[in-house]
């Protein structure tokens, strides 16, 4: 039978290379995507060494136009098939969007949409052919936080979980089977060590850990569930917050600043 293969954009840190080491776990090859150039090799070694597959490196910035093309043409030039595709590479931006650098500006919009979109037109359709494969986009909780400061990152997110939404049910009878991956904080290389105590974070239950969260994502994957919410506490978190009224979110930014917060707090 032929061996199924893996593209997991971002995956060398966090999320994206647990998902890489639950995949190779299964017997399943992996292209891994990212612009670590030094991390990537030591990661591709790493994940070979450790189990039985085939992991090809590709450096790419995906925050570039053409970035999306680009991994298609590495892909058909190699003559390496995608059988699921991973859309999880983001970054984070604390600011408001007045204050935000521009280049940050548009790196962060290219990375959360255009780039995963025009990866899933171009993977989508090989697989469209061939009727079957799995696409996995990344969201996060924070799509349902239209939220001073995080202006950029939680609407980006927004549209990642509704386009992956629309695609799945565009693509319902062609074999595909897509999920959305909403994780909650996720004690990852997303947040700056030296202002978040991740291990603390995670031993209070306030982070969940990558592989957790590769795990539930994949299950769902494969169980071809339409979203994956890891924890019941972010499950929650997703119900109640688009309840609270957006008059005690302009009160509380007034209040306490909440850009200076995050800011503070999180940004890397
Ligand atoms: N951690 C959380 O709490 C959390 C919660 C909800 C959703 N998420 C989402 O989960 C996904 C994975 O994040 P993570 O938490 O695992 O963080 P991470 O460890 O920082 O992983 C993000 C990956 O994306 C890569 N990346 C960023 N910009 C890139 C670019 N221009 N070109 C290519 N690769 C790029 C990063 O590489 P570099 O290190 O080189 O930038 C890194 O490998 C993201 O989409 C994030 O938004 C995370």
């Amino acid at each position: 039978m032929k061996r199924q293969r893996a593209l997991i954009t971002g995956g060398t840190s966090g999320i994206g290379y647990a998902l890489a080491h639950e995949l190779a776990g299964k017997g399943i090859d992996l292209v891994l995507v990212s612009n670590q150039v030094d991390l990537l090799p030591v990661c591709t070694d790493e994940i070979q060494r450790k189990y039985t597959v085939a992991c090809i490196p590709f450096y790419c910035d995906l925050s570039r136009e053409e970035s999306a093309a680009e991994v298609f043409a590495f892909c058909e030039n190699e003559k390496l098939d995608i059988d699921i595709l991973i859309n999880n590479a983001g970054m984070l931006l604390f600011s408001e969007v007045t204050a935000a650098p521009v280049e940050k500006v548009r790196t962060i919009l290219q990375l959360h949409m255009n780039t995963p979109v025009m990866l899933c037109r171009l993977f989508g359709e090989k697989m469209k052919t061939a009727g079957n494969g799995y696409i996995l986009n990344v969201s996060s909780i924070s799509s349902v936080m239209p939220y001073p400061g995080i202006s950029l990152y939680g609407p980006s997110k927004t549209f990642m979980r509704y386009f992956t939404r629309a695609l799945r049910n565009e693509m319902k009878h062609t074999g595909i089977k897509i999920t959305c991956l909403i994780p909650g904080a996720t004690a990852t290389g997303l947040y700056d060590p030296n202002k978040v105590n991740l291990k603390l974070a995670k031993n209070t239950g306030i982070m969940q850990n990558a592989d957790f969260v590769a795990r539930k994502a994949l299950h769902a994957l494969f169980c071809n569930k339409a979203e994956c919410i890891p924890g019941i506490l972010n499950k929650l978190t997703v119900w109640l917050l688009p309840l609270i009224p957006h008059a005690f979110i302009q009160f509380t930014h007034k209040k306490t600043g909440w850009v200076k917060l995050g800011n503070n707090a999180l940004n890397p």
